[in-house]
């Protein structure tokens, strides 16, 4: 049980997504074997559909781990599109860096070595259309001022894991050494759906996603 759906609408759903990339079908098989932890194949398909429609030219990540996900955002966004990812975890980042060699995406994707808080805050304002957070869960409220900060009007933020197995949404479920990530995830989706300024929309998919974008209106 993910503790977020039902098992069966999940295999359901899943058996809906064909891959048809030979690139991410061998990362992904790499990642399983290797127990890397990467993006799940419903929000995969779900960023692939965001990226299509927003179109966004410069896309920020947080988490690289192996390159999947920035790979499979670079082929699903426009050729003059930059992704520029964090990760600091150096063996994590030798492999990325082979995976994005491998498929000479060399001057499509950056990694930026070291701790997301840190190097967020060197990143310049406003420069992202597109800002995927999948990187220390129990830190989401402390990169949301920063990420504010660089995202153009435009930008959309989709933050991975927000339900973190159910137990964000469930005292339940929670587990007494992941409490305070708990706590800090119910903070980051209190700050994203109290600010005024901002719409946000909380979706129990994968590991939960929340979609958060400026209003207009
Ligand atoms: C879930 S994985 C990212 C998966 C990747 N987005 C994908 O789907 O292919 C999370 C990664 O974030 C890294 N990480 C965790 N906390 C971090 C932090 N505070 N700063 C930088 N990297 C961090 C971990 O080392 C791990 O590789």
């Amino acid at each position: 049980m993910s503790g977020i759906t039902f098992d069966y609408n999940e295999e359901y759903i899943r058996g809906l997504i064909y891959e048809e990339s030979d690139i991410l079908r061998e990362i992904e098989e790499f990642a399983h074997k290797n127990r890397v932890p990467i993006v799940q194949k419903e929000t995969a398909r779900f960023l692939e559909l965001m990226l299509t429609i927003k179109r966004p030219l410069n896309i920020l990540e947080l988490g690289t781990a192996i390159g999947y996900s920035a790979i499979l955002m670079s082929m699903y966004s426009s050729k003059n599109s930059k992704i520029t990812t964090i990760e600091r975890d150096i063996s994590m980042i030798e492999e990325a860096k082979k995976n994005i060699k491998k498929y000479n995406l060399q001057n499509r994707i950056e990694i930026k070595q070291g701790d997301c808080l840190e190097v967020l805050k060197e990143l310049k304002d406003n420069e992202y259309d597109f800002i995927f957070m999948d990187a220390g869960k129990g830190h989401y409220n402390h990169f949301l001022p920063e990420c504010l900060r660089l995202m153009n009007k435009d930008a959309v933020i989709v933050a991975d894991n927000v339900l973190f197995r159910g137990m964000v949404a469930n005292n339940e479920l929670v587990k007494r050494r992941k409490i305070t990530i708990v706590k800090r995830m119910r903070n980051y989706l209190d700050m994203v759906s109290r600010n005024k300024e901002l719409i946000t929309s909380v979706v129990p998919m994968g590991d939960g996603i929340a979609i958060t974008t400026r209003r207009k209106y």
